[in-house]
């Protein structure tokens, strides 16, 4: 096979700054196929809303999209366009979602700001912001701050949210404190079902910020007690199926995994991408394949913090497929997507060629 003709953009000039940044390259190559697939990872070609219906439910999703800077061919040209770009995505995870799926939704402030109603619209519960700090090595003293009178940007932010799982379309903090009602038992009695002094009232079943997801034990203590002593006419109490009682196992699975590593903070330190870290075109030496690259480090680091061994992740921007690569490394089984060919053919080959094996 010839090897591909390169065309280069910008003049050849890798723009210094992120903002305004572009295609740098485009590959006259096709992709030697539009889905590729070892059985653990699979890869498509294409838009990730044709492709959605046929992955299987995600643990993770690591969303790293439009930021409204024209980074990428159709991205917006500012955070105004994107709850509409946003939305079909949004609304389709949301269908696949479940009470164990977490989303990771990388964006400038703005960006993300634009994007959270939509995102709390169709579900998904916001649990923290984290912030890319790539430090004063990103700017490299080249701005010029009594032009762009602010202070100069040097971070993404990564935020986290989970989606919230409903029963009889209530949450799971309303429909606990539902189930109990019904029973016809004083709030009190719910301490002794879970044999502690106050801290089945205080937290499991109240209704405002102090709730908290109760352990899977104590929430087959409840259903237990409630189904023995609540009304009789009222039976299954708690129940998950409306037939028998929820057991802990069920009530395990209304929550996403989540293990923080030793020592890790909402603010990630973490110089940006250089050198070796790069993927490079090779026909292009030293330039850059793709400026959105994300660091393999963090991408291990949220994705085996939010998900167990085998479950499945999502990456819908696949760009050079970095989640995917964490995804390789770390165990876990993921369906990605790149809609340009040549990001998608780069990023391929970060999967079998020897040389890009990064
Ligand atoms: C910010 S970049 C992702 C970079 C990636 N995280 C990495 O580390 O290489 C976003 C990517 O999403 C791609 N994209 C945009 N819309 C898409 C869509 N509907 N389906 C699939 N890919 C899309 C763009 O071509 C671009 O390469």
């Amino acid at each position: 096979m010839n090897p591909p003709v390169v065309k280069q953009r910008n003049n050849g000039v890798v723009p210094a700054s992120t903002v305004g940044r572009g295609k740098v390259v485009t590959l006259d190559s096709l992709p030697v196929t539009n889905h590729w697939t070892n059985g653990a990872i699979s890869l498509y070609h294409g838009d990730s809303l044709d492709f959605y219906g046929e992955w299987d439910s995600p643990a993770t999703i690591v969303s790293d999209g439009a930021y409204g800077i024209l980074g990428f061919e159709g991205d917006t040209s500012d955070h105004l366009g994107m709850p509409e770009w946003y939305q079909p995505h949004i609304e389709a995870w949301s269908s696949k979602a479940t009470g164990q799926t977490t989303l990771w939704f990388w964006n400038s402030e703005i960006g993300w700001a634009a994007v959270h109603p939509v995102l709390e619209r169709c579900g998904w519960r916001y649990v923290n912001a984290n912030i890319w700090n790539k430090g004063l090595a990103h700017i490299a003293g080249n701005v010029n701050t009594a032009k762009i009178r602010r202070f100069p940007v040097v971070t993404e932010i990564c935020v986290q949210y989970v989606f919230e799982p409903r029963i009889d379309g209530l949450t799971l903090q309303h429909w606990l404190y539902r189930e109990w009602k019904r029973t016809g038992l004083p709030m009190k009695r719910a301490n002794d079902a879970c044999s502690v002094k106050d801290v089945a009232v205080r937290k499991y079943l109240d209704q405002g910020h102090l709730w908290y997801f109760p352990p899977p034990e104590m929430f087959a203590k409840m259903a237990t007690y409630a189904n023995e002593f609540g009304r009789a006419e009222g039976r299954p109490y708690f129940s998950l199926n409306g037939i028998a009682p929820g057991t802990a196992e069920d009530w395990a699975k209304m929550r996403s995994t989540f293990n923080c590593p030793m020592g890790t903070t909402n603010v990630w330190d973490r110089k940006p991408l250089k050198g070796s870290e790069r993927v490079k075109v090779p026909e292009i030496s030293g330039k850059a394949a793709h400026l959105n690259q994300k660091p393999l480090d963090l991408m291990k680091m949220i994705v085996s913090s939010s998900s167990n061994p085998s479950d499945v992740v999502w990456e819908p921007f696949g760009g050079l497929f970095s989640a995917s690569v964490a995804c390789r490394d770390i165990g876990r089984r993921a369906f990605a997507a790149e809609i340009d060919s040549t990001y998608f053919q780069l990023g391929l080959k970060r999967f079998y060629d020897p040389d890009l094996l990064i």
